[in-house]
Parts: C-alpha cells; sequence; structure tokens
C-alpha cells in the first residue's frame, strides 16, 4: 500500500471545504484545497472556522488541535503549481462534465504518476474520467456525504482499470480520516446509497400518485416502520427537488432507469422545489 502524506483537494465548495478540514482534523496529512472562483477560498476558511470554534465550544475539540487543523490547510488558486505535490486529489469541483474533465486533463499533465486521482462526483462514475489522466489505473470515485464532518460514509468506486493500491490505499486513507469507507467492486450510476434512496423515493412517488396514501402518511410509515430519521417527501424537500430532478434525468440519459414521475416534473416545473423555495410536498410558508 502507498504512504500518502500530502492530500490537494480541488474545488473549495460545500464539500470540498469540508474534506479538505476532516482530512486537516486527522492530524495525519497536509492539506492543499485549490479553487479559481474569487472569494471562495476565503469563504471556505471563513466557514471551516465557524466549524471548528463550534466544536470547540462543545467540548469535542481543544482550541489548539482547532488551530492546528486550519494551520494545516494551505490554499491556492493555481491546479497546475499544486498537483505535483500531491500523494492524493480528491476532485470536489461543480456537478459538471466538462468541469470536472479539465480537472483531470490538468492532472493528467501535472500530478505526479503515483498519486492517486479521486472524483467525489455523485453521478460521473470514474471511466468517464480516468482516461484522460493517462494512468486510469490510479484514479476511483470517493464520494462523501454532505455534511463531511458529520456523515461518517464515504463510498470508493473502482473502475474497470483501477488497480488494488489505489483502492486499498483510498480506504485506508477515508480510516485514516476518521471516516467508514465501503468498496463499490464494480462501478455503477448512483453507487450504493443513492441507488437504494432512489429507489425508495421512486416508490413512495408512485404510491402517492396512484392515491394509495397522502405524503404525509408515507412519511410516517416509512418513518415509525422502517426508523428512517426522516420521510422521504420530507428528505426530497429537504435536498431540494431540482437536484432529484437532475439526477433522475442523468440516469436515464446513461440509459438506466424509467420515466421521471409527473408529481415531480411538476413540482419542479412549477419551481416548487422543496423548503429553499418554501413549498414543495409539503408548504413550509405557514410553519
Ligand atoms: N453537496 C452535496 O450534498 C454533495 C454530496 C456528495 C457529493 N457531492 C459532489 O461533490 C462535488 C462538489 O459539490 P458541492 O456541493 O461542493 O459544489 P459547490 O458548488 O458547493 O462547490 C464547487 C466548487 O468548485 C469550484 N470550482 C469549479 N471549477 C473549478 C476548477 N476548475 N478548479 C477549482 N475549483 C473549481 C467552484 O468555485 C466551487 O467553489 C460535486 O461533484 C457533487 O456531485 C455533493
Amino acid at each position: 500500500m502507498h504512504e500518502l502524506k500530502r492530500v490537494l483537494v480541488v474545488g473549495a465548495g460545500t464539500m470540498g471545504s469540508q474534506i479538505a478540514l476532516q482530512t486537516a482534523l486527522s492530524g495525519r496529512y497536509e492539506v492543499t484545497i485549490v479553487d479559481t472562483a474569487p472569494g471562495q477560498l476565503e469563504r471556505a476558511r471563513a466557514q471551516n472556522q465557524k466549524l471548528v470554534d463550534r466544536s470547540v465550544e462543545k467540548g469535542r475539540l481543544t482550541k489548539e488541535k482547532a488551530e492546528q487543523a486550519l494551520g494545516r490547510i494551505t490554499d491556492s488558486d493555481n491546479l497546475a503549481s499544486s498537483a505535483p505535490n500531491a500523494d492524493l486529489v480528491i476532485e470536489a469541483v461543480i456537478e459538471d462534465f466538462d468541469a470536472k474533465k479539465s480537472v483531470f486533463e490538468s492532472l493528467g499533465r501535472h500530478a505526479t504518476n503515483d498519486a492517486i486521482l479521486a472524483s467525489n462526483s455523485s453521478t460521473i462514475v470514474i471511466s468517464r474520467l480516468a482516461g484522460l489522466t493517462g494512468r486510469p489505473e490510479r484514479c476511483c470515485n470517493m464520494h462523501f456525504f454532505h455534511p463531511v464532518t458529520v456523515m461518517q460514509l464515504c463510498e470508493i468506486a473502482r473502475g474497470p482499470q483501477t488497480d488494488d493500491d489505489t483502492v486499498e490505499t483510498a480506504m485506508e486513507f477515508v480510516r485514516g480520516i476518521d471516516r467508514t469507507p465501503v468498496l463499490l467492486q464494480k462501478e455503477i450510476w448512483g453507487f450504493i446509497v443513492n441507488r437504494i434512496l432512489f429507489a425508495a423515493s421512486e416508490e413512495a412517488m408512485r404510491l402517492l400518485e396512484g392515491g394509495y396514501a397522502t405524503a404525509e402518511d408515507i412519511d410516517t410509515a416509512v418513518q415509525k416502520g422502517l426508523n428512517w430519521p426522516m420521510g422521504p417527501f420530507h428528505l426530497l424537500d429537504f435536498s431540494g427537488l431540482d437536484i432529484f430532478y437532475g439526477a433522475l434525468n442523468d440516469r436515464r440519459q446513461q440509459g438506466e432507469g424509467g420515466e421521471v414521475p409527473d408529481v415531480l416534473r411538476e413540482l419542479v416545473e412549477a419551481k416548487h422545489l422543496g423548503r429553499k423555495t418554501g413549498k414543495g410536498f409539503f408548504d413550509y410558508t405557514t410553519a
């Protein structure tokens, strides 16, 4: 297995900033975080400062450890000059194939041949990106969950050419930053968690569309009968219906899955996107 010392996170948004923080908190790695949008690195640093301050307040972290962790993260706006120093690169830029393509092409030119190149994408399997690097055997998906500092799971998915050393090193890295890895032996759209979540959510919508039960009762059934912390409709409203709708359409484009449920399409077309717009499957404007 490969020894990792220096980790590069590409993209300082919702996911990248917290992947960098969780990595730095382990005390095992030096971390560089790259973003090209003006002000984004500053925003990420401020958000991470707030997160560690809260942990210190709650007694979960000492002030000294918090400062050390933040001190281990170096900011950069230049991928080409940061990539040669990394043993592991975790790409967490926007969920857009062309954006990820340009990052992986650049990593192919600038990262060392041994570096592991991972993508945090929720829907783009690594075989679509690995060929751009000239070393597909060093590439894998490394799918963390939001918020990374709270959610334990990380799905590692191997592409058809990913070698064993890459998989084992990636799994060990995830354990080393105090998260729990699971391995998807063969890549598939949606990995494990989203496939199961999507299947349950689509079934919930079919029950609703068929007039079998109300959204409220379906949520209560799932919450009380399966012990989910939240029913599927509340979860969809919480995550944003547009995100789910986009993912279902993407899945269809990849040749999988059936029609997007009408009830979802109609809500999205009416711009009722869930909590963020005040209305989705439920109405939040009166609460
Ligand atoms: N948000 C979630 O709940 C979640 C959960 C799991 C996985 N993901 C995946 O993580 C990835 C990032 O999602 P996010 O929610 O953090 O997105 P985000 O929009 O919050 O952040 C993306 C960041 O990437 C930066 N960026 C774009 N192009 C870049 C480039 N070429 N070089 C450097 N930085 C660049 C943007 O400036 C932005 O700061 C996506 O692939 C998404 O599917 C998201």
